[in-house]
């Protein structure tokens, strides 16, 4: 067991509300960071409380990292459709406010900052599978925020201060503030509520798969690994077996929850995005990092959590688990800006 002193940003997200709880049990103590977008976007019970410093990591301060000996950077906006918000809030949150939040961890004295980064930096690739060393090829905003983000805090590495970054793939499963703009969620929630899968590419994209607990192993992993192993280092966080083409997901969903049809959305926009991606590095180099989820296993357990929790189909009408939808929603009803600050005052405090 370890008492080291951690600040998650993005702690209320789809990753963040698995991960706080997963570090807790280990022995860490946390502090999170969220401007609160998804707050009160949660299913079934609520998360329990912890300290949360309800702030825009782009107004963060050197005193915020008082006492804090890791950072994990999850804030962000996150995936590749809020790219279509309006890119220079993708490049402003995800690039530069992720520098600026290194910049300040390195300068308090962090040891360690675990960046969570993405496989879709990948972009645009083909049939072979890419390792680290593969070049990037972002198609996105997104996925090009990502690559600038690993580059500027590559450059921060130094002796006292260790990047890391973790190049996750697309992830699926339950997590308590849901997310249905993952392709494997989507399906599963759509398959239980109105009978039928729709495929908005044709169907043909690789994508990496990693279930979100397995993410979360991933940071443990890096978080407690020796400097050397993970000193301004990537790693694809996923399984080597877990890639798979869109119509596969929709087909493993299909015999998941039977009686399901799978349909493929008229005016589909092509997918550019397409990459498979090798994950085996992380299992050789992060010690006791063994991802352990399957998508079969994973959309079987996500099918019974949602039944579980009382998931209708008016959870997806509602929106609430889509992010852009959740976005212009908040902006709508006057709760943040354009530039999607929140105009209440910022508190030290537990979580809704
Ligand atoms: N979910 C995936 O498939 C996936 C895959 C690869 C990488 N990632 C990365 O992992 C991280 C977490 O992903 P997630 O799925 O939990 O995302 P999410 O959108 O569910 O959560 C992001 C959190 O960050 C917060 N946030 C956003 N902008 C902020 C700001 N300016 N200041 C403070 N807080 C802010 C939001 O309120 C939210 O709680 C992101 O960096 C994402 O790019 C996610």
């Amino acid at each position: 067991m370890t008492s080291s002193h951690v600040l998650v940003t993005g702690c209320q997200g789809y990753i963040g509300t698995v991960l706080v709880p997963h570090l807790i049990s280990r022995g860490f103590n946390v502090l999170g960071v969220d401007s609160g977008l998804f707050a009160a976007c949660t299913l079934g019970a609520c998360p329990e409380p912890f300290p949360i410093l309800h702030r825009d990591i782009r107004d963060l301060r050197i005193g915020d990292f008082d006492g804090v000996q890791m950072v994990v950077h999850l804030a962000a906006l996150s995936n590749d459709p809020l790219g279509n918000l309006d890119a220079s809030l993708t490049y402003d949150i995800n690039h530069h406010a992720t520098a600026h939040v290194a910049k300040l961890s390195r300068e308090a004295g962090v040891e360690r900052f675990v960046f969570s980064s993405s496989c879709s930096t990948y972009g645009k690739a083909g049939d072979e599978f890419l390792d680290e060393g593969a070049e990037f090829n972002p198609v996105t905003p997104y996925g090009e925020s990502k690559v600038f983000a690993e580059r500027e805090l590559s450059r921060l590495a130094d002796d006292t201060f260790s990047p890391v970054f973790l190049r996750n793939a697309t992830a699926y499963g339950y997590s308590p503030r849901l997310r249905l703009d993952l392709v494997v969620n989507d399906f599963v929630a759509s398959a239980m509520c109105n009978g039928r899968i729709e495929i908005r590419s044709d169907g043909t994209p690789w994508r990496p798969l990693v279930h979100v607990k397995d993410i979360c192993c991933g940071i443990v992993a890096a978080l407690s690994a020796p400097r050397e192993a993970i000193h301004n280092r990537a790693f694809n966080i996923g399984r080597t077996d877990e890639n798979y083409r869109v119509r596969e997901l929709a087909d493993i969903v299909q015999a998941e929850i039977p009686g399901c049809t799978v349909e493929y959305a008229s005016g589909g926009m092509p997918d550019a995005r397409c990459y498979r991606v090798n994950c085996d590095l992380a299992q050789r180099e992060l010690p006791g990092f063994r991802p352990e989820w399957n998508v079969s296993q994973g959309i079987a357990h996500l099918f019974a959590s949602l039944k579980n929790s009382g998931f209708t189909v008016a959870d997806i009408a509602s929106q609430r688990f889509i992010r852009l939808a959740r976005i212009r929603e908040l902006q709508a009803m006057g709760q943040i800006g354009s530039d999607l600050r929140r105009s209440t005052t910022e508190v030290r405090s537990s979580p809704v």
